[in-house]
C-alpha cells in the first residue's frame, strides 16, 4: 500500500471520527486499564509481525476507540483546540516531508512561514516587524521570535533570554545569588519549573499580592519589587498572566508595565491561553498594555485551532532574542553567502518541526477572521453559562468569566467535587477537569469544542445537579 492509498484510507476514517460520535459511553473519553488498551492496540504483535497498511487501518480503528475527543460538544477538560482541517492537513504534511527547519537549509519553506507568521503576531501585539532578512538595513531595529515546542519551553526561553540581559555574563560564571523571580502565587507550574531547571529555587521565587481573581495588582508587584530593591535582590522578570490557567483572569498589564517600567524591570506576559484574543477586534481590549511587554508566550495549540503544539516566544526588543543563548556548534553555525534565516540561535530545541506551518494552516484554513469567530463564541459561551449558574440557587461560580474557562460547584455537592468529576467522565458524555481555587476545589469548565452550544451547557448543568442531588445517597 502506498502512500496515497493508505492517506486515502485513514483520512475516511478519520472523517468518520470527526463527525460522528461513537454510540453510548465513550462519546468524550473511554479510560480503561493501560493493559486492556495496549492489547487492543495489539502491540506487541505489530513490533513481531509488522503492520503494513492493512495492519495501520486496523491499529486506527482500535486507536480511535480510546481517544479523547476533542471535536465532541461535550468536552470541557483542558485547554486543548480540536484542530481544523488546515491543523491536521499540516501535521500530515510536515509528517511525511519532515524538516527540521532551524536551519533554513534544512526547510526554506517552513523557516519563511515560520518568519512571516511570527511578524504577524508581532504586530498583532503592536511591535515593528522586521522585513525579509535579504531587505533589512543593519542599524534598524525590531523586534522579534520564534516558534517553540509548547508554553512551558517557551517561558523558559523566555526567561532565559531575561536572566541573559540581567545578568550578561551568566553563562560564564553562573547564577548570581541575588536573581529572584516575581509573580503571582496562581502563576502557571512552568514559571517554578523553569526557575527550577535555571537554578533558582523556591525561596527565589517571590509572589506579589493579587485580586481576588487571583489576578496580579500593579500596587502588588510594586510592593514586591520594593522590598526586592530592599533585600537587595537581583529581580529577572516579573511574570504577569493573560489569562489564568485556572479561572481565565487576565493581568491588568498596562498597570504592571507602568510599574515594572519605574523599576527598569523585565515584564515577561505569559499570555499561553489568554494571547488568542488578540486577534479578534472585540476582544484585543482585554490585553491592553501587553505591547509595553518585554517578551510575550503566546500557544497555538490552545485557542487557534492548531494541533499540539507550537508556541510563539515574542520580544519587544530583538537584540534581547538573539542574545538569549551563546553556544555555538560550528557544524551548523558559520558564516554563509546564502539567503534565508537560521533560528537555532533562539531556541533550546536544536531539532525543531515545522510549527509555522501547523499555525500557518490552522488560520489560513478560513482566514484570520474565522479562528477569532471561533473564540469570541467560546467566550461567550462560557459568559452564557456563568449566568445560567448565578441565576440557579443550586449553582455556584468562584469569580466571573473573562475568557472560556469558568470554575463553578453546585451548592449540595461542595467538598465532592473530585468525586462528582470521576462520576460524570465514567458516565462518557461530559468531560471536564477540576482546580484549587482561593482555597478550595471547584469544578472547570474550558468551552474549546465548535459544536459545543448552549443546549450542550444547559445539560451539562441539569447532569451535574442531578449527580449533586444523589451524590450522598448511592
Ligand atoms: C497560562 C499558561 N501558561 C503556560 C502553560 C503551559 O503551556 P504548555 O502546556 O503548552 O506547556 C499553560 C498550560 O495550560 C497555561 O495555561
Amino acid at each position: 500500500m502506498n502512500l496515497q492509498q493508505l492517506s486515502a484510507a485513514l483520512s475516511a476514517r478519520l472523517e468518520a471520527f470527526q463527525q460522528s460520535p461513537p454510540e453510548g459511553r465513550g462519546a468524550t473519553v473511554r479510560l480503561a486499564p493501560m493493559g486492556e488498551i495496549a492489547d487492543s492496540l495489539a502491540l506487541n504483535q505489530g513490533l513481531h509481525e509488522g503492520l503494513g497498511g492493512d495492519g495501520v487501518e486496523r491499529f486506527l480503528d482500535a486507536y480511535l476507540g480510546y481517544v479523547t475527543r476533542l471535536h465532541s460538544e461535550s468536552f470541557f477538560a483542558h485547554q486543548t483546540a480540536p484542530p481544523n482541517p488546515g491543523s491536521t492537513a499540516a501535521a500530515l504534511i510536515d509528517g511525511a516531508v519532515s524538516n527540521p527547519m532551524a536551519i533554513f537549509e534544512m526547510g526554506p519553506a517552513a523557516a519563511t512561514i515560520e518568519y512571516a507568521l511570527i511578524n504577524r503576531l508581532l504586530s498583532l501585539i503592536g511591535w515593528p516587524a522586521p522585513p525579509w532578512p535579504e531587505q533589512r538595513q543593519t542599524d534598524d531595529r525590531y523586534a522579534a521570535g520564534v516558534l517553540v515546542h509548547g508554553g512551558s519551553l517557551g517561558t523558559l526561553t523566555a526567561l532565559v533570554a531575561a536572566r541573559t540581559r540581567v545578568q550578561p555574563d551568566l553563562w560564564e560564571r553562573g547564577n548570581d545569588p541575588r536573581l529572584c523571580l516575581i509573580c503571582a502565587a496562581e502563576a502557571h507550574y512552568a514559571v517554578q519549573r523553569a526557575a527550577g531547571i535555571m537554578g533558582l529555587g523556591r525561596r527565589q521565587i517571590l509572589h506579589a499580592a493579587s485580586d481576588a481573581r487571583g489576578a496580579l495588582t500593579a500596587a502588588g508587584v510594586a510592593a514586591a519589587l520594593r522590598s526586592a530593591r530592599a533585600e537587595q535582590r537581583l529581580p529577572i522578570a516579573v511574570i504577569a498572566t493573560a489569562c489564568s490557567t485556572s479561572v481565565g483572569a487576565f493581568d491588568p498589564l498596562d498597570e504592571i508595565a507602568a510599574v515594572c517600567a519605574e523599576y527598569g524591570v523585565w515584564l515577561h506576559v505569559d499570555a499561553a491561553h489568554g494571547g488568542a484574543a488578540l486577534i479578534s477586534p472585540a476582544l484585543r481590549g482585554r490585553l491592553r498594555g501587553i505591547e509595553r511587554a518585554d517578551s510575550v508566550v503566546w500557544d497555538a495549540h490552545k485557542m487557534m485551532r492548531t494541533g499540539p503544539l507550537a508556541t510563539a516566544v515574542l520580544y519587544r526588543d530583538e537584540q534581547a532574542c538573539n542574545a538569549a543563548f551563546e553556544q555555538e556548534a560550528s557544524y551548523l553555525f558559520h558564516a554563509k553567502e546564502l539567503p534565508g534565516f537560521d533560528f537555532l540561535h533562539r531556541t533550546i530545541e536544536c531539532t525543531k518541526s515545522a510549527l509555522g506551518l501547523k499555525w500557518y494552516l490552522a488560520l489560513a484554513w478560513e482566514g484570520e477572521a474565522a479562528v477569532a469567530r471561533y473564540i469570541e463564541r467560546c467566550f461567550a459561551l462560557t459568559r452564557y453559562a456563568w449566568e445560567r449558574i448565578c441565576a440557579d440557587a443550586d449553582f455556584v461560580a468562584a469569580v466571573e468569566p473573562e475568557a472560556n474557562i469558568l470554575c463553578f460547584r453546585p451548592v449540595a455537592a461542595t467538598g465532592q467535587e473530585l468525586r462528582l468529576r470521576d462520576r460524570l467522565i465514567s458516565e462518557g458524555e461530559f468531560h471536564l477537569s477540576t482546580t484549587l481555587f482561593a482555597g478550595s476545589r471547584w469544578l472547570r469548565i474550558v468551552v474549546m469544542s465548535p459544536s459545543t452550544d448552549e443546549q450542550t451547557i444547559d445539560r451539562l448543568l441539569e447532569r451535574l445537579r442531578g449527580l449533586a442531588a444523589t451524590d450522598n445517597t448511592d
